[in-house]
């Protein structure tokens, strides 16, 4: 790839302070953001027309139709900024391969997309190397947020921040507790991007915990769907308030218009996945971050995808003879405030495995992540925003190298205090037969992260015992080996 030695089209008149590359909805949305607060776009499509359309339809606005990655790159200000929303993948290398030689030295490319952070470490160096910058950006929020401010997070060529800055501040969520923009510059190369699939391992872990809430709710209390919404509606006004419980309430509350049944009993039980969850599990292994909660939400999603199966095992593998609803009658109120209680507790160690793994890829990629401020731009505009991050914030601000957000006082505390009924959630669901891989999970973290002795004696000493591995020993330094056999 070369750089353009001059201006495509000097002749041309830029006026557009950013470009955008991808018109599908989350572009659109972008678009519209910035537009509204004061930035003129140049927008391209791969698909003219839907270009095109998408200029007709908001007339007035200071958009700038651009039907040629050359007219695009002619009509924005130097230097140059433009913003790629395309297809995680080989669609990003595509639009890029298509720009850069279009380019001057100092113009900025930046990739919204949820692209794989390794391929955003590539793009970085490669890109830097012909002078250009690259920003990969974490986008979260879906097309409500980028519409009316998204959480961004993003990564890459530090030395263009602050001229970008003022644009990503403006069209970015605001936390509504102090009105701070959720965007922050996070790190060198592929740091954004490796926020943002952490972020996305979280929205898993999440999503998953609070299906195995509404199952224990459904199977062991029976409960109907407008109960679940009333119950729903309910912890969202307490400390489980957010963004993805909010939502949930509102799901129960759907009716299918075909059937007259709640649409959410009508859709198959097969949840699908784009990538990230799988790739944070991928990564976990690799930066040595124990996160089962996620790990067990990637499983689910490919557990539940195996319908066909499941459907022919459940007709051959005995169930549990505890599947009575009927039973809980009496402990209705007590059980819904345990689940309650249990879904925060794990919600903490979920987010506590989460951090951490952060913690542990920042020192192994070196990314020079601040926690603080990664858990503050999560405060609005993403999908797992939450009134509970504020407290994660606090905990790192309070001492910003926390090991674990367990052993912060106040989320500690609150697991210690909802101890009790975790357990008892967890207990109920594995006598009745529920599924609860997350619960599970999630409380053991937490009982293998507060032990100070795990049986891993055992394992150093199966290790040695048919390899010859060495064990270490507790009441001496050195590594040993023993010979283990009968005599
Ligand atoms: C967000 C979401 C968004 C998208 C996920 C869905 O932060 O706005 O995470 O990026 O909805 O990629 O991921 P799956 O398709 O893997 O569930």
């Amino acid at each position: 790839m070369t750089l353009a030695t001059q201006s495509v089209a000097a002749t041309q008149t830029a006026t557009a302070d950013i470009g955008l590359v991808g018109l599908a909805v989350m572009g659109q949305n972008l678009v519209l953001n910035l537009e509204r607060n004061g930035f003129t776009v140049a927008v391209y499509n791969r698909t003219t027309a839907t270009m095109e359309e998408f200029v007709a339809a908001n007339p007035g606005r200071q958009l700038v139709a651009a039907p040629t990655l050359e007219a695009l790159v002619a009509s924005i200000k130097r230097p140059r900024k433009i913003l790629i929303m395309v297809k995680a993948g080989a669609p990003v290398d595509a639009v890029i391969a298509g720009l850069a030689p279009l380019l001057e030295p100092g113009d900025l490319i930046m990739d919204g997309g949820n692209s794989y952070f390794a391929d955003t470490e590539r793009r970085t160096l490669e890109l830097e190397a012909l002078g250009l910058h690259f920003l990969g950006m974490g986008i979260s929020g879906g097309e409500e947020g980028a519409l009316w401010g998204p959480s961004i997070m993003p990564g890459g060529s530090a030395a263009v921040w602050a001229d970008i800055r003022p644009m990503f501040e403006a069209i970015a969520a605001k936390a509504p507790e102090d009105g701070k923009p959720c965007v922050v510059y996070l790190g060198p190369r592929g740091a954004g991007h490796y926020v943002k699939m952490i972020h996305n391992g979280i929205e898993y872990g999440d999503m998953q915990l609070i299906a195995e809430a509404y199952d224990i709710l459904r199977r062991a209390l029976g409960l109907s769907a407008a109960e679940l919404a009333e119950v729903f509606t309910d912890w969202n006004n307490g400390e489980l308030n957010s963004f993805l419980i909010e939502i949930t309430a509102q799901i129960f509350r759907k009716v299918d218009a075909k059937t007259g049944q709640p649409l959410v009993d009508m859709v198959l039980d097969r949840a699908a996945q784009k990538g990230t969850g799988k790739w944070t599990s991928q990564d976990a292994m690799n930066v040595g971050a124990p996160i089962p909660t996620i790990n067990a939400a990637v499983t689910e999603r490919i557990l539940s995808s195996m319908k066909a199966e499941r459907v022919v095992a459940a007709q051959h593998l005995p169930t549990s003879p505890l599947h009575d609803g009927a039973a809980r009658q009496e402990d209705r109120a007590a059980l819904i405030d345990a689940v309650r209680q249990a879904l925060y507790a794990s919600k903490i160690s979920a987010y506590a495995q989460g951090m951490a793994m952060l913690h542990l890829a920042s020192i192994g990629y070196d990314y020079t992540l601040d926690l603080a401020a990664i858990a503050s731009i999560w405060r609005a505009g993403c999908i797992i925003r939450a009134q509970f991050l504020n407290r994660i914030t606090e905990a790192y601000n309070l001492k910003p190298d926390l090991a674990n957000l367990l052993l912060d006082p106040a989320l500690g505390g609150a697991v210690a205090e909802r101890l009790p009924a975790w357990r008892r959630v967890v207990q109920l669901a594995v006598g009745m037969g529920i599924p609860t891989p997350a619960f599970s999970a999630s409380l053991a973290y937490y009982d293998s992260y507060s032990s100070a002795r795990l049986p891993a004696n055992l394992i150093q000493a199966q290790r040695d015992f048919f390899g010859a591995h060495t064990y270490e020993r507790v009441d001496e330094v050195g590594n040993f080996h023993s010979e283990w056999g009968e005599e």
